[in-house]
């Protein structure tokens, strides 16, 4: 069974946070933010606004975006690292929400590369039989888990969500796909509300993200530049006949080295990092439905998925296009 991704939408909360947030509260510089990282704007969710929520205006906006129908929906998959709870799962929060009658729900923690996993996973539930039309969604209130006073970390991460339909096709538009992780080096990237251990080493259990950010660049670079090259021969496509790569927006930095390596057209590479901060799981869908939104990505494009992070873990997928926004 051939599948396709057919419709797009994403929210992002209405409180935009600019660098000078950060002056005021820590030894911090809009300059020294925008070098390292290239973030001018994320955006925060309110005190009562959570991740189920922002997830449910992504799907909103897609309805409204595709004139698209999500009562057939029959399975939906949040990616997410900030789930309002634990269980129930926020998938489950969506279907109640649309009133969605017959959809297996689950979420999965793959953290920015959540959003892939999902496209990933819908591509076997397609391909399989099992299901007919997923929605997926990446989503993040990393807000409500930054730590304030950690000024390596607090101003990288901001709150969004996108949301895709992947079904069944007459033509397959979902290409070949890589995921690797490398569980070693989990304790450089982590979230956690137990004083437990990754690898031998104790972690804090504040529920604040914790990075050692040197050695997730130095990672994220390597890691990107492989599985970029290993997924363009896999799918026996050469990279000069990809139109559009969009990794994961971690730092702008980190996809300035990928293209560079890789030799590809720094312009060709979409990012939502300038704009929005790094959102993890919202990040792909973000930059992917701008692109579309500014007529930039056409139907039939070649696009190149890469997400990377908290694992350390990896996944890159090759699509075609579909898609086409009213703009
Ligand atoms: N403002 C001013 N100075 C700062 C700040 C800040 N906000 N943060 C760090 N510095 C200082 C450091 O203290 C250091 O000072 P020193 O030289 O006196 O010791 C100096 O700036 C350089 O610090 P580095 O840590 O080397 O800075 P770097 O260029 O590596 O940038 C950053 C740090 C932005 C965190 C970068 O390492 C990074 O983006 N790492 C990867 C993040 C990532 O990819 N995460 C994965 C995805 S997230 C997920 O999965 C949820």
């Amino acid at each position: 069974m051939s599948a396709t991704i057919s419709a797009i939408g994403i929210y992002v909360p209405d409180t935009k946070i600019d660098n000078s947030y950060f002056e005021k509260i820590l030894d911090t510089n809009d300059t020294w933010i925008r070098q390292r990282t290239g973030i001018i704007n994320r955006y925060f969710a309110k005190e009562d606004e959570f991740t189920s929520d922002l997830c449910i205006k992504a799907v909103k906006n897609l309805i409204e975006n595709n004139d698209a129908d999500v009562s057939n929906v029959d399975f939906i998959i949040v990616a997410t690292s900030t789930p309002d709870y634990t269980m129930p799962s926020v998938a489950s929060q969506v279907q109640a929400s649309f009133n969605i009658s017959k959809a297996g729900c689950m979420d999965i923690s793959a953290a920015c590369a959540g959003f892939v996993y999902g496209i990933i996973l819908a591509k076997g539930l397609i391909a399989s039989g099992a299901n007919k039309k997923v929605l997926i969604i990446g989503a993040e209130t990393l807000s409500k888990v930054i730590n304030l006073e950690d000024r390596t970390s607090c101003i990288l991460f901001g709150d969004g969500a996108g949301a895709v339909i992947v079904e069944a096709s007459a033509e397959n538009h979902i290409f070949q796909s890589i995921t690797e992780t490398e569980g070693i080096l989990g304790q450089n990237l982590y979230l956690s509300n137990l004083p437990a251990a990754i690898n031998g080493q104790k972690i804090t259990g504040d529920n604040k993200i914790h990075q050692n950010g040197r050695a997730v660049f130095k990672w994220a670079v390597s890691t990107l530049v492989e599985k970029i090259r290993e997924l363009s021969e896999l799918n026996e496509r050469k990279l000069d006949k990809v139109d559009w790569l969009i990794p994961h927006s971690a730092n702008l930095r980190i996809l300035e080295a990928v293209c560079e390596t890789l030799d590809f057209p720094i312009e060709k590479c979409l990012e939502s990092i300038r704009n929005y901060g790094n959102t993890s799981a919202a990040s792909i869908p973000i930059a992917w439905f701008n692109g579309l939104k500014s007529g930039k990505v056409k139907p039939d494009d070649i696009i190149i998925f890469a997400g990377f992070g908290g694992g350390l873990t990896s996944a890159s997928i090759c699509i075609q296009n579909k898609i086409a926004l009213k703009r």
